[in-house]
């Protein structure tokens, strides 16, 4: 899967927060190891982070800069990998454009629906490349999902039907104070992966969006933590979703998620990481029951989430086909939170072209 015969690609990272230090001692560094990428400079604001990163890829001192404009003009790259906080993708990502390099960016494209689409047009203007790293969809039991729904076995989707329930209701339990101070939390931070698991299992564009969303007394956030999601997809498609990373127990949390996709001919289901199938048979009136349906084997390859699309990324760069989450395409992905922010907001349902429309106008 690597591209062994190629030069390494030239990357510089930006952002060494706490999911950026994963980025350093996991993600880019298995990409590192097996000739995909060579980190050629590090960023961060922050003195100590980048004190961290530097430790975990063993750079230099002077591949080590704490401005993002500095490191790229210092330093010859190919592409940026960006894991600063949503409302800091911006700055880094028109830096990377006047730059030349092309941008692998954490999820999401932007903390704002009109950043969202500032940084799509951006992008497009200056011909470069970019995508999202919506790392659960290219997880090993989603992609397992995926595989069977789109086999055509299940017949038809009619529904579907996801619960995340995650408890990070402590001040920061969930990692960052960022999260703990924003207004929507859950759906813009944790929600954001599961819309876009979602969208791609209808396998459709969304065209409506109503939500509800709110805090309980106990969750120490300052936004939402909870919110139930109906969405419509153009091929007649339903989605129901349910999400909170306050619950009280943890029953489905990041990585564990429930999903149940239910079509003409059967239902699939992941939870806790484990796929089953149920499929109808000619008898009357079905009765099955959850946990006793055909168990799916787990597809394997070596790399799953970001190791997995950081190599994806190096390869379209290198004339492979473009990831699924490249910019232009994410944009719906994120569209959907806004779009969902705003049903909270006005109490109605949102059409989602024309909400998009009206932002970028
Ligand atoms: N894909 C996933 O599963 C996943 C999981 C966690 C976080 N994330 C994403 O990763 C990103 C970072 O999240 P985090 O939890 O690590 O946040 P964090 O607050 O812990 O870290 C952010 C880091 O970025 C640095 N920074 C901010 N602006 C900067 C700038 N302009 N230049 C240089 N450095 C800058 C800060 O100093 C900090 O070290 C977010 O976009 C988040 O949504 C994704």
């Amino acid at each position: 899967m690597s591209s062994q015969n190629r030069a390494p690609q030239r990357v510089i990272h930006v952002g060494v927060g706490v999911f950026g230090k994963r980025w350093c001692s996991d993600f880019l560094r298995s990409n590192v190891v097996d000739g995909t990428i060579q980190v050629v400079a590090l960023v961060d604001r922050n003195p100590e982070n980048l004190k961290a990163g530097q430790t975990a890829l063993g750079l230099r001192d002077d591949q080590c800069f704490t401005d993002a404009a500095q490191a790229f003009k210092a330093v010859k790259a190919d592409f940026c990998t960006v894991a600063t906080t949503p409302a800091h993708h911006e700055e880094v990502i028109d830096a990377a454009i006047a730059a030349g390099l092309d941008i692998l960016c954490e999820k999401p494209i932007a903390d704002t629906m009109a950043a969202t689409l500032r940084i799509a047009e951006k992008v497009k203007a200056a011909g470069r490349k970019m995508a999202v790293t919506m790392s659960h969809r290219y997880d090993q039991d989603k992609t397992t999902l995926r595989r069977v729904v789109k086999s055509g076995q299940l017949g038809k989707i009619n529904a579907i039907g996801m619960r995340f329930q995650g408890d990070m209701r402590q001040h920061m339990a969930w990692s960052s104070l960022f999260r703990h101070e924003m207004e929507h939390p859950l759906l813009i931070e944790g929600s954001i992966h599961h819309m876009d698991i979602l969208a791609d299992l209808a396998g459709d564009k969304c065209e409506s969006v109503y939500a509800t969303t709110w805090r309980p007394s106990y969750a120490a956030y300052k936004g939402d933590t909870d919110a139930v999601v109906v969405l419509g997809f153009a091929n007649g498609v339903k989605v129901v979703y349910e999400g909170t990373c306050a619950h009280s127990t943890g029953l489905n949390t990041f990585y564990k998620e429930y999903i149940r996709v239910d079509g003409e001919h059967g239902t699939a289901i992941l939870t806790h990481r484990t796929v089953e199938l149920f499929m109808r048979q000619d008898i009357w009136r079905q009765q099955h029951r959850e946990g006793q349906g055909q168990k799916i084997d787990l597809l394997v390859q070596p790399k799953w989430i970001n190791n997995w699309l950081i190599e994806r990324f190096a390869q379209w760069r290198a004339g492979g086909a473009p990831l699924e989450t490249e910019v232009a395409n994410n944009v719906q992905t994120s569209a959907i939170i806004f779009a969902a922010i705003e049903s909270q907001r006005t109490g109605v349902p949102v059409q989602l072209a024309p909400f998009i429309a009206a932002v970028g106008r």
